[in-house]
């Protein structure tokens, strides 16, 4: 029965015309990055065989003793990459983290507070289509139509108004830094707890290149995927005294076994990001999201709050003659992937939308410096000023052939 998978030729087809694609494309996807060979080796590894229901040392399955082994070394080496009290590491997702601090802390009907998704913040902050805006009563706070910033003196107003038990803060295209302790002083105000959603951020953080929320912060979740370039999964810190409640809150109330290998891929990951170099590389993403700002506004692309402090850039379409869903397709076209995305205010359907959004955690990994951001910069700025064109499809689609083909993606053949 050895390599029995192998004789799928259907599926691995499919896997092989994923790799060439990742491979032959520029990734803008502010939420992408590119795993390891490690990282994947431990993701794809026997681990998945493993059933493991509980907790370290307090399993309900026999024959843990590896599983006991890395999900206390994941542990261990998440708390000290953010300093936190507490972690659990078995969400499967950030969406599932979310929801065991829902589940840690309210009853359905409860209260909360949350960045609105037409502003950048998540589904699992109180969307109506989302488990989170049917069971909770979710008060939406937003950004403000001038700066274009988080409105903290609204979001104070509505809190002392609507007193939330929580109030939810991190957001999913947020371009600027997030002042975690100015929330952390509204929930005090407004007798609420706390909680950071860091997904997009965490790699910053880890490294301290954006402030952290854990000193501020009753829960901190996170996904693990993006700028914190591990396995796709997702973490929830919380202060000791919500231990005991957040754990049971993630098993047995929402999950039952946990994924023993997307655990492992997570250690793995972690013990990656606590050596000098990945500081090295988020300035970099920084460095490069930041010449990617000042490229497109130089040509005369207008970004929402007029730049970025972190990984990503939201472009503002308003004033072109393409929406956010046709220059995702043009730029798909040429090989460079990135999506569509609401800006603040925005008057077209979130089908459309009049914002595009663009990331540099994924083509940094592959080793993407200012230089060749640059080169991006100007070929985004070639197709969306001229779309349909099929010479500049042409030449553009070739620079990105080269591109690729100089910094290739970790992990692939
Ligand atoms: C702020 C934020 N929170 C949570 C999530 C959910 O993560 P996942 O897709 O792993 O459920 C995302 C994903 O994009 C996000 O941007």
């Amino acid at each position: 029965m050895s390599n029995h998978t192998k004789k799928d030729t259907e599926l691995f087809r499919i896997i092989e015309a994923e790799e060439k694609k990742q491979q032959g494309t520029i990734n803008l996807t502010a939420s992408e990055n590119y795993v390891s060979s490690e990282v994947l080796r431990a993701q794809g590894s026997i681990m998945t065989n493993k059933y493991a229901e509980g907790y370290p040392g307090r399993r309900y399955y026999a024959g843990c003793m590896n599983a006991d082994a890395a999900e206390t070394l994941a542990i261990e080496r998440a708390k000290k990459l953010f300093n936190a009290e507490h972690v659990n590491v078995q969400p499967h997702s950030g969406s599932q983290a979310n929801m065991a601090v829902y589940f840690t802390l309210l009853q359905p009907g409860d209260t909360v507070m949350g960045m609105s998704l037409s502003h950048g913040g998540h589904l699992t902050h109180g969307a109506a289509v989302n488990f989170s805006g049917k069971w909770y009563k979710f008060v939406s706070y937003g950004l403000n139509r001038d700066t274009e910033g988080i409105d903290y003196k609204e979001l104070e107003n509505l809190a002392i108004q609507h007193r939330p038990k929580l109030i939810v803060c991190g957001a999913s295209s947020y371009p600027r830094t997030i002042d975690f302790k100015r929330f952390q002083e509204i929930a005090e105000k407004a007798g609420a707890r706390l909680m950071a959603d860091i997904a997009h951020i965490a790699g910053l953080v880890a490294v301290g290149l954006h402030p952290t929320p854990v000193p501020y912060a009753d829960f901190v979740t996170t996904s693990t995927h993006k700028t914190l370039r591990g396995p796709r999964a997702g973490l929830v810190f919380c202060k000791e005294e919500w231990a005991a409640k957040l754990d049971s809150a993630v098993f047995p109330m929402m999950q039952g076994g946990p994924m023993m290998h997307t655990i492992a891929a997570k250690a793995v990951a972690f013990h990656e990001a606590l050596q000098p170099e990945f500081k090295v590389y988020q300035q970099a993403v920084i460095d490069n999201a930041k010449m990617l700002a000042s490229e497109l506004q130089k040509q005369g692309f207008r970004l929402v709050t007029g730049g970025t402090d972190n990984h990503l850039v939201l472009v503002d379409l308003r004033g072109t003659d393409i929406t956010g869903k046709v220059a995702q397709d043009e730029l798909e076209s040429v090989g460079i992937i990135a999506n569509r995305n609401a800006i603040p205010f925005d008057p077209t359907p979130p089908r459309i939308t009049s914002g595009i959004r663009l990331g540099m955690p994924a083509m940094t990994t592959r080793g993407f410096g200012t230089g060749e951001t640059k080169q991006v910069a100007s070929m985004i700025v070639r197709v969306l000023s001229q779309p349909g064109d099929s010479n500049v499809k042409k030449e553009v689609a070739d620079q990105v052939a080269e591109l690729c083909r100089r910094f290739p993606a970790p992990g692939m053949s």
